[in-house]
């Protein structure tokens, strides 16, 4: 199904968190079709290896929880041992939570910390002596447009999109020249997250559609979409690109409106 070649990444091993649906398994796609060893970290192992499945011999999935540091220490230590040295690495995973700073508890706001930026940092920090090693690297950490921009009630979700971005700067610093390292930034992408995000809401519908008209393009994304921006930062296409926050967001945001015409 690839229509597209991204060089540098056959026979190479990637691990995409968050990979059994949505984002990161559009990602998992692509690199399988790109010929790389693919691990899918997820909590949903039966997802997570039906598309290990599909995806062929050389893609395995791992469930674990990728907040928690010693399973990501043990997750890592297998899957150089069975798919080979990582050197992509695709920070995915995330969850959303609606509330206020005064509205989020401790419980909520540690839970969307760990698993949106600490996981992110984790799983970094046993991949990069790795790609050290192998004198090689690419991550791309998925952030959001809430990374800059916030809607109602989101400011754990925001907190931990803005600390990506710094994150993801801190590591191409860090690790330069052998390891680079982006964020990509999207808009409302079409994944479970939405669905479950409106499920209780009555119109959704409604909601969708009141979606769609923040965009310059008047719909939201595929998670395709995201994936090949992924790949592209993964690949050797990007050689000359790190450190970046990269929005892919249907132009959100951009417009300030008036009445003059042409
Ligand atoms: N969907 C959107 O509109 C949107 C917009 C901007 C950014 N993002 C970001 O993109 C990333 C992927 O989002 P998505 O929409 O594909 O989400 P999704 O909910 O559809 O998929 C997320 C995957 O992560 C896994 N996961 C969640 N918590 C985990 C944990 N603790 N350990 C292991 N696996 C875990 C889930 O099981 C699931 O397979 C997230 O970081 C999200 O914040 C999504």
């Amino acid at each position: 199904m690839a229509s597209q070649t991204y060089p540098g990444l056959q026979g190479r091993t990637a691990i995409v968190t968050g990979g059994a649906k949505g984002i990161g398994a559009a990602c998992v796609q692509i690199l399988a079709e790109q010929g790389a060893k693919v691990a899918i970290l997820d909590l949903d192992y039966e997802l997570g290896n039906s598309l290990a499945h599909e995806a062929g011999s050389e893609c395995i999935a791992y469930e674990l929880d990728v907040s928690n540091s010693s399973l990501i220490r043990e997750a890592i230590r297998k899957i150089t041992e069975q798919l080979g040295l990582p050197t992509l690495l695709v920070n995915n995973a995330g969850i959303g939570h609606y509330g206020t700073v005064v509205e989020t508890t401790d419980e909520q706001l540690d839970r969307v910390l760990d698993v949106n930026l600490k996981s992110y940092f984790f799983c970094a920090r046993e991949v990069v002596p790795h790609m050290l090693t192998a004198g090689m690297g690419s991550i791309v950490n998925v952030a959001s447009v809430q990374s800059f921009m916030s809607q109602k009630r989101v400011a754990a979700y925001c907190a931990s999109k803005a600390g990506i971005i710094g994150l993801t700067r801190a590591i191409a610093v860090d690790h330069a020249p052998s390891i680079r390292c982006n964020a990509v930034c999207p808009g409302t992408v079409d994944t479970p997250m939405l669905a479950d995000a409106i499920s209780e809401l009555p119109d959704q519908e409604a909601i969708l559609q009141e979606c769609r008209d923040m965009y310059l393009t008047k719909r939201i994304a595929e998670p395709m979409e995201i994936a090949q921006l992924v790949t592209y930062l993964l690949s050797d296409l990007s050689s000359f690109i790190t450190g970046q926050a990269i929005r892919i967001d249907g132009g959100i945001g951009l417009e300030i409106g008036g009445s003059v015409q042409d």
